[in-house]
């Protein structure tokens, strides 16, 4: 019996590194948990009480509009206005469950299968799987350090045949690291100019740490298809909402295959999603703790061996290379976990080839595992005298 292309979409390793470790803590072990990129934080309180409100007042909850409610919409148009200074028509936005929720829709709407679409490596291995799923070609551009882990003009001109979208993501999964505001407004550019459609992934907006300024795709560029989510600075992985501001054209397209795939995202999770878009301060809370996470990981790793760390300028994450370590990121994690009990992400899952020497250490867990893990690394690393 026949079996789609889907069915081949590789595994997310980590999930492996989340079982091993599940299980050393249930055996007792104290792990220092640096492999799951979700907060360790719930929705933020004023939009925990919104949803009960709105549960204890039996409101029903229903299909929305695909695109999302109204007031969702306006909302989160008025943060484009407020936080980057950018007017957007909040009828360009869509509401969706997740950034996740997004990607299918976008690259539907843009997209045709056996069209090649770029994107760093390492990058966040959905996008390419889900393009793969669709028929749709990925093209990896190798990046290194020299680039942030980011692409450039450069490496955009070297593609012959153009392709017909870019994927880019500042700050980015795995590398935490930016594109500058020139940077991005270039490749916007670019990609006007060779008319190659721009997916700018957002999603960890809000949690970046000053070496590069944030700047939105949407500042830059009407053609753009911008994704962001609630899920991180917002600390609403389990709701499920996210959105994208389309271009015009895409607004009925995007609709049309929403109605289709999702009817709507869950009415509940919109209306948490709306309240917390005014908890700054608690928000804020969740970021602080983050920074300080950041700066003890800084400070403590280079000395415990881990000394090649990617420019850390937003997301919670180091991206690391363990060349110096091992060529086996996999075996690595294994036995750092069996020895140092501290989780991690093996690179292989962010680049097939690369990833072997590197790893990513997620920081959004507890403030003191953060501070503790440096030294658990440094004396599992320091072979006993
Ligand atoms: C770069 C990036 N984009 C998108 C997502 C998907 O997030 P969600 O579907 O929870 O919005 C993630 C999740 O980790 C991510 O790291």
């Amino acid at each position: 019996m026949k079996v789609g292309r889907g069915a081949a979409a590789p595994p997310f390793l980590v999930m492996d590194v989340i079982t091993a470790a599940n299980a050393r803590a249930a055996a007792g072990h104290h792990v220092i948990r640096m492999e799951v990129g979700q907060p360790a934080t719930g929705a933020p309180a004023g939009a925990e009480q919104a949803a009960i409100r709105a549960l204890n007042a039996r409101r029903p909850m229903g299909y929305t509009e695909a695109l999302g409610i109204a007031s969702l919409r306006a909302r989160i148009a008025r943060h484009y206005a407020e936080h980057y200074g950018v007017a957007v028509d909040a009828a360009r936005i869509a509401v969706t469950s997740g950034a996740s929720g997004a990607f299918p829709l976008a690259f539907l709407a843009a997209f045709d299968p056996g069209d090649r679409i770029a994107m760093a490596a390492p990058f966040y291995p959905p996008y390419a799987n889900i393009l793969t799923g669709l028929g749709m070609h990925p093209v990896l551009l190798e990046c290194g350090p020299e680039t942030r882990f980011q692409p450039s003009i450069a490496m955009l001109e070297k593609l012959d045949p153009r392709p017909a979208g870019l994927v880019v993501a500042s700050p980015c999964n795995p590398a935490g690291t930016m594109l500058s505001p020139a940077e991005l407004a270039a490749i916007a550019a670019w990609c006007q100019a060779n008319g190659v459609r721009l997916i700018s992934d957002e999603i960890y907006h809000g949690l970046t740490w000053g070496a590069v300024a944030e700047s939105t795709a949407a500042a830059v560029s009407d053609s753009a298809i911008i994704i962001n989510s609630f899920s991180k600075y917002w600390s609403m992985t389990g709701w499920r909402v996210g959105w994208m501001v389309l271009p015009e054209e895409l607004v009925r397209p995007v609709e049309c295959l929403a109605q289709n795939m999702v009817i709507s995202p869950p009415h509940i999770a919109q209306l948490t999603a709306e309240a917390a878009m005014d908890c700054a301060p608690e928000l804020d809370a969740n970021k602080a703790r983050y920074a300080e996470s950041r700066a003890a990981l800084l400070a403590g790793l280079p000395s415990a061996g881990f000394d090649r760390i990617a420019a850390a300028d937003g997301a919670f994450y180091l991206w690391c290379d363990v060349s110096h370590l091992t060529n086996d990121s996999l075996d690595f994690a294994a036995r750092m976990l069996a020895g140092a009990n501290v989780a991690a992400t093996p690179g292989v899952d962010f680049d097939r080839t690369r990833g072997a020497r590197f790893m990513r250490f997620s920081y959004c867990g507890a403030v003191a595992d953060m501070r503790a893990a440096p030294a658990r690394l440094k004396s599992w690393l320091t072979p006993a005298a």
